[in-house]
């Protein structure tokens, strides 16, 4: 059995990737210190708790066990929080990597699957989006993403690193068999954030930004199935274990959706109104993010079966309704 380390395995993706790892048969080792993980997200594998900035931790859980592969989700996500708070964004999502970098080249494993993200590219000079575009994040968080991407082009030059970083465009939805979802504190993504309004458990719902240049004013996005991330992450770590070569893919859908059109797709599944109030839009966001997912198909196989905006609603709203009736705000 193939055994791999899944930092940050009890977070939104990492959790819906651990299903699927264990269902392809992976032995599946879980390091997470809970600060954004849930443990109502772990369903399966060994669990370790532990901190990626405590390299002594690390260093151990990696020796304890042979490891072929380690996957790496743990990090801080919030667009707006990075803009205001560079610092905490910098130290912690690059020193953990750092750390998890070297804990692994000590420990001789080589194979790493990144969890990158669009937000690499910053604003769009072309739609969609190819790997080959230029790179220029338009927020810190952005930033951090890619230092990491080219410490890993310099660690694969000079150590043997090989890896894959996987850009993500906008992860939503969740597990199809309702065991899993996403349970961000404080949620800051929009389609959570449209359905715990809903829910009563948000007084508000705010639509940041109705100036962007794009046909209704709001933002459009490429919404992801997470079940269609997980297995994507499940493809990578095959193709990275059977060849040599390190890739940069895009995950996305190539189709945007506005904030407005999810608004009347939420309204229209819900049978809900959905009252909002308009704010301005959030510093570092940008007006655009679409994916050309053509290298993901050609390079990984990687075929989309939930990822369009219907089975994303639904999934998310029966996975809120089911758990939010208890879970605090
Ligand atoms: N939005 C609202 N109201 C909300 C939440 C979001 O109007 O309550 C808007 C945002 O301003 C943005 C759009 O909905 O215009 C999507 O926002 P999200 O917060 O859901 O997602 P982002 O595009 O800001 O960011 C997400 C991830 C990032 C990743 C990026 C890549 O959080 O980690 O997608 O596409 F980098």
């Amino acid at each position: 059995m193939t055994r791999v380390f899944v930092a940050g395995g009890a977070g939104y993706i990492g959790s819906h990737t651990v299903k699927k790892l264990i269902k392809e048969g992976f032995e599946v080792l879980i390091f997470d210190n809970f600060s954004t993980g849930r443990k109502e997200l772990v369903l399966g594998g060994k669990l370790i708790i532990g901190d990626l900035m405590d390299k002594e931790s690390i260093r151990k859980a990696l020796k304890s066990e042979k490891i072929e592969a380690v996957l790496h989700f743990a990090s801080l996500i919030q667009v707006g929080e990075s803009y205001c708070d560079p610092k905490k964004y910098y130290t912690h999502n690059i020193i953990s990597c750092l750390n998890l970098l070297e804990a692994m080249l000590e420990a001789g494993i080589s194979n790493f699957i990144f969890s990158s993200s669009a937000a690499v590219y910053g604003i769009p000079q072309q739609i969609p989006i190819p790997e080959s575009h230029s790179l220029n994040p338009f927020n810190p968080y952005g930033q951090t993403k890619l230092f990491i991407e080219k410490i890993l082009q310099d660690y694969e030059n000079a150590y043997g690193l090989r890896f894959i970083s996987l850009r993500y465009f906008n992860a939503a939805g969740a597990d199809p068999d309702g065991q899993l979802g996403e349970m961000h504190e404080p949620e800051t993504h929009l389609i959570p954030n449209i359905l715990l309004f809903l829910l009563g458990k948000k007084k508000a719902f705010e639509l940041f930004g109705t100036d962007f240049p794009t046909p209704d004013g709001t933002a459009i996005r490429d919404y992801i199935h997470v079940t269609d991330l997980a297995e994507a992450h499940v493809l990578a770590l095959q193709s990275l274990l059977h060849s040599s070569k390190s890739e940069f893919i895009n995950l996305g859908t190539n189709k945007g959706h506005s904030v407005l059109e999810v608004i009347k797709k939420v309204e229209e599944l819900t049978g809900r109104k959905v009252d909002y109030k308009e704010k301005e839009k959030r510093k570092g966001d940008v007006p655009i993010l679409l994916a050309s997912k053509e290298k993901a198909e050609r390079v990984l196989g990687w075929k989309l079966l939930y990822s369009d905006i219907k089975t994303i609603i639904e999934t998310a709203w029966t996975w809120h309704k089911k758990t939010r009736k208890t879970a605090k705000n």
